[in-house]
């Protein structure tokens, strides 16, 4: 609680945690693949002409909306210029893709786009890192059709658990999370999204949350749930330690106990997210 009060009191600057280097980038593709069976599984565009992708980084959910989805058009918008250009990079190697997509640098707390333009909207682990969510979101529904619907994924990241007891760990994912938070961002934002929709007038507003529960059931998803969390972890390493929000030392103590971890043969991993989606009447 001392903590999060310092951490409330603190001017809040608006700075992406996990970078973008060319490794994040590859990270960002490889974990829209990993995720993809949780992530779309109940995703459904069909039907659905023009899709609005806000913060769509490098293009990596926009090829999977692109396969998945092959009558739809889809309008990629993010604010940075080296993940509009590595997305750019990224669906031009999809030949069969062009024509379907458009791929432009904007804010998406201010959308240059036409009202009533789209007819449905996706955004997935880009509110965790706005200020305001509730201004993109106003923002998406003004461009939204009436009868769009929005799909949002995002972050809880006090879901997280992990057997063995792995201390060092903890306090890195602490550290992680004040630092999101510092930065203007929201760690914890997929437990809000119910009422986020409600408060911009979004209609029949679900959630759904997704649990990544991985045991001695399943001990080949387990070695690669933990191989993927621990670069996810690390992608806001460099910046934690520059911020001396951390330091070397735990991190590498971090490190050791997921070896630990990985080796128990009874080790547990533990992690939900959550999806809503919502209509415009
Ligand atoms: C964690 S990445 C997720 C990218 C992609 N949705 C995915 O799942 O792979 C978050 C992205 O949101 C973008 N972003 C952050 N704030 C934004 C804003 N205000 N407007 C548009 N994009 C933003 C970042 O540049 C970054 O590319």
């Amino acid at each position: 609680m001392k903590k999060l009060s310092k951490v409330h009191t603190k001017t809040r600057k608006n700075h992406y945690l996990h970078g973008y280097t060319t490794k994040e980038q590859a990270r960002l593709r490889e974990q829209a693949r990993f995720l993809e069976f949780l992530t779309h599984q109940d995703i459904n565009f069909s039907n659905t002409k023009n899709i609005l992708e806000v913060g769509c980084g490098v293009g990596a959910q926009s090829e999977i909306l692109l396969r998945r989805f092959p009558e739809a058009h889809l309008t990629c918008i993010d604010l940075n210029p080296h993940q509009i250009a590595s997305a750019r990079e990224h669906l031009k190697k999809f030949a069969h893709y062009q024509g379907r997509y458009t791929i432009k640098e904007m804010n998406a707390c201010d959308l240059s786009l036409e009202s009533k333009s789209f007819d449905g909207a996706f955004l997935c682990w880009v509110l965790e890192h706005i200020e305001r969510p509730e201004q993109v979101l106003n923002e998406v529904r003004r461009v939204l059709r009436s009868g769009a619907r929005i799909y949002v994924t995002e972050v809880m990241n006090f879901s997280f658990f992990l057997e063995p007891y792995s201390p060092n760990l903890w306090k890195y994912w602490m550290a992680f999370n004040d630092y999101q938070y510092e930065q203007a961002g929201d760690p914890f934002v997929g437990a809000k999204l119910g009422n986020l929709l409600t408060k911009v007038g979004f209609s029949n507003v679900h959630t759904n949350v997704k649990t990544m529960h991985y045991d001695n059931r399943w001990p080949e998803l387990r070695r690669e749930v933990i191989e993927y969390w621990t670069k996810l972890m690390l992608s806001a390493a460099k910046q934690l330690i520059t911020a001396k929000a951390t330091s070397k030392e735990i991190v590498s103590a971090a490190l050791a106990e997921l070896q630990q971890v990985r080796k128990d043969p009874n080790a547990v991993f533990f992690y939900s997210f959550m999806q809503a989606h919502a209509d415009v009447l």
